[in-house]
């Protein structure tokens, strides 16, 4: 067989937020086929990047107080304890701000702005639209930063783009009352010009409708796509036929990439994110000191793009035909994954991967194996959601990881150690040698179905042999054959038998254990790294450790246990200070919350606020209005549930606590800035009393707590 030269990505997640689940499914996924084929012999460069621009990146950015590329640096600092954790195997990971990228999507854009005219001429437009404009921030709004009355229903508080009660789609215009989410004042309409990459030219129709419809994408995914040229809704909830033009420039203030001979104006985040892809490749052919264009220019390179199912426009039509019409190789396949739900709750938004914690379940010490077998047996080829649920989670990863697969070795290797000093002999009797045989005859059929990424029938068949295995040894016996030393030959064969079926099948699930696969690989000096290593026998093995531990209900509670309970006030922290000794509840009614890194501590910033004034609410028996001095040269209105405890006028002129960096909340009775630091016992009801924090003598407003 031919060495194959593969270049394979996942999407590249934005950089505003750590890891949730989902990416790490996909990351699993990918990394599945990845170590399949590079234990095939293909060659693969396996990529990723931080997707870094955009405006929701740029306002984060701001709130944080750094600029934007010491944010998305801080976010790229975190990424490692995850991809080493979950054994993720990037060849490299870079980020679409890296000069790599801007110069690519540069060129891309110039390749296509100049195609010749006997070529058909130009794929870019310009033309001036109308949108919302920000006077206070000075910006463009995009839709999500803007609220207000749904036309139809007349929620309020909708985004710009649809109604989140009603369903409804219209255009950020459409909205009643509409207010800058940034600002809070209303916006304006204004005029700008913008950039249009034409996919509706018949070119651009033509190449995509062939190139969606030739095979390439799963049929689920290729009949969606189809859908789009005939029929299109616009943002107005209105529909049109066929593709519309792409609007890909965005005006300064933009985090972005400037568009070649038009300054103030960048490309929307979503041209240069997937040219990301072929910017991390650079990267690191680059520190190889190998040649990017020979690499691509390559004609039998093969390009794949692991993806959700919710951005399959952007790398169905827009990748595609950027990729194509500015005389680049365009992707093969793209391989779309669904959702993942958790305990059958709700899909793993990427604003909100709420549920399995990845980290947590690191810091659990729970195998990050069991997740990628638990993932692989349930993943398929197709484009369909999936859920985790941890009953059987346990049970797949007990049962049948641990029972079926793990325990031969454990059954075998302790005879063979003490009785023929790990030598295993290659005779296997005629039943062993049958079972044996059968095993490695499978390779090809299994190997079909990782290439195929049916990852689900792979373990399902794998563990069908793991059960005839086994039936083998309920069969044979091994710790009756050892009662009587003159079985001694037919227990090394049988045990033999065993540690060699053993390393057949770990190496058929060596993509999916890749921890493991090096373990028995040591255990049996069996070649793990290989697929078609499975003719060889074992000749000896070393005292045996144990190869994994079965998961515990304990550890599952404490992965979804809700994390740390906050006051019933949201804008009030309850404390987690004071611990009672004679107890053996948890300090304070609620266990310590789960470890984070100093980085992770790094993001609250905590300052000494000078109490200049304090009032009760009107309406509120709860709260008191703090009007906080934190050296900024303003004041700041923070309400804080604390009411019962402490009198106004007793507060005012003390210095406490705050977090300076809380996204503003509007509350029924203004906003509040910010929130005061106070303890109190989780349950308030049982162990009433709030403590506001006071510090020692010395402290002024406006320093930070570290
Ligand atoms: O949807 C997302 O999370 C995007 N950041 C994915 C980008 S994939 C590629 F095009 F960069
Ligand atoms: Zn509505």
């Amino acid at each position: 067989m031919s060495v194959r030269q593969l270049f394979v990505t996942t999407a590249l997640p934005y950089a505003n937020g750590n890891f949730h689940i989902g990416h790490i499914m996909e990351y699993i996924q990918a990394d599945i086929w990845v170590r399949f084929q590079r234990m095939q012999g293909h060659q693969v460069n396996f990529v990723c990047a931080d997707d870094t621009h955009g405006a929701p990146i740029m306002i984060a950015s701001e709130k944080a107080g750094k600029t934007p590329q010491q944010f998305v640096a801080d976010i790229a600092a975190g990424r490692k304890p995850y991809l080493d954790g979950f054994h993720i195997s990037f060849d490299n990971w870079h980020s679409t701000d890296a000069p790599e990228n801007h110069e690519l999507a540069r060129q891309i854009y110039r390749d296509l702005r100049d195609i010749p005219a006997d070529q058909g001429g130009s794929l870019i437009a310009r033309k001036t639209i109308e949108q919302f404009f920000d006077p206070a921030k000075n910006m463009f709004l995009p839709d999500r930063f803007i609220q207000g009355e749904c036309p139809k229903c007349h929620a309020k508080d909708q985004y710009g783009d649809n109604c989140e009660v009603c369903g409804a789609v219209y255009a950020p215009t459409d909205l009643i009352d509409p207010v800058s989410v940034l600002s809070g004042v209303r916006p304006e309409r204004k005029s700008s010009e913008h950039f249009f990459f034409q996919l509706s030219d018949p070119r651009c129709v033509e190449y995509l409708q062939k190139w969606t419809q030739d095979g390439r994408l799963q049929p689920e995914v290729a009949n969606k796509v189809k859908e789009w040229f005939s029929v299109r809704t616009n943002p107005d909830g209105s529909t049109s036929e066929g593709l519309g033009d792409w609007d890909i420039s965005r005006d300064a203030p933009y985090f972005g990439i400037e568009i070649p001979d038009a300054p103030g104006k960048y490309f929307y985040v979503w041209l240069d994110a997937p040219v990301g892809y072929l910017a991390s490749l650079k990267n690191l052919l680059n520190k190889r000191g190998e040649d990017y264009a020979a690499y691509m220019a390559q004609p039998g390179l093969e390009q794949y793009h692991f993806i959700g199912k919710d951005i399959v426009t952007f790398h169905t039509l827009f990748w595609p035909a950027m990729l194509h019409f500015s005389g680049r190789k365009a992707p093969d396949k793209v391989f779309v994954h669904g959702f993942l739900t958790v305990n059958n709750g709700e899909k793993m938004s990427k604003s909100r991967g709420t549920g399995l914690d990845p980290l947590k379940y690191l810091s659990l010490g729970m195998n990050p194996e069991w997740l990628r077998y638990y993932l692989a047996a349930k993943l398929s080829a197709r484009n369909e959601d999936i859920d985790f649920n941890a009953d059987d989670f346990m049970a797949r990863v007990n049962s049948d990881l641990i029972g079926k697969f793990v325990n031969i070795a454990s059954r075998a290797a302790g005879f063979l150690t003490k009785r023929f000093e790990g030598k295993l002999t290659t005779d296997f009797g005629v039943q062993g040698s049958a079972l044996l045989s059968a095993l490695r005859e499978a390779s090809e059929g299994i190997a079909a179905l990782y290439e195929a990424r049916e990852f689900g029938k792979a373990t399902r068949e794998i563990m069908l042999m793991a059960d005839k295995v086994n039936a083998y040894v309920d069969q044979n016996k091994p710790w009756d054959l050892a009662k009587n030393p003159a079985n001694n030959e037919a227990l090394h064969q049988v045990c033999s038998t065993l540690v060699n079926t053993f390393a057949v099948l770990a190496r058929y699930l060596a993509p999916v254990l890749p921890s493991l696969a090096q373990a028995v690989e040591s255990l049996t000096g069996s070649d793990m790294k290989h697929w078609n290593a499975a003719n060889l026998d074992v000749a000896s093995i070393q005292p045996y450790q144990h190869l994994m531990q079965r998961v515990t209900p304990e550890q599952l509670d404490a992965l979804f246990e809700p994390p740390a309970k906050l006051g019933s006030e949201p804008e009030f922290s309850a404390g987690k200070s004071g611990s009672d000794p004679n107890s053996s509840l948890p300090p304070g009614g609620e266990d310590i919350a789960h470890t984070i890194s100093i980085d992770d501590f790094a993001k609250i910033d905590l300052r000494i606020a000078k109490i200049v004034n304090c009032e009760g609410v009107e309406g509120s028996i709860k709260l008191l209005r703090l009007t906080l001095d934190v050296g900024e040269g303003r004041m700041r209105n923070v309400f804080s549930g604390i009411a019962s405890m402490y009198k106004p006028e007793d507060l005012i002129g003390q210095l406490t606590v705050m977090v300076a960096n809380l996204a503003p909340r509007k509350m029924k009775f203004g906003i509040s800035e910010g929130m005061v630091l106070a303890a109190s016992h989780a349950d308030e009801k049982a162990e009433p009393g709030i403590y506001i924090l006071n510090p020692w003598p010395g402290a002024q407003p406006g320093m930070r707590i570290h």
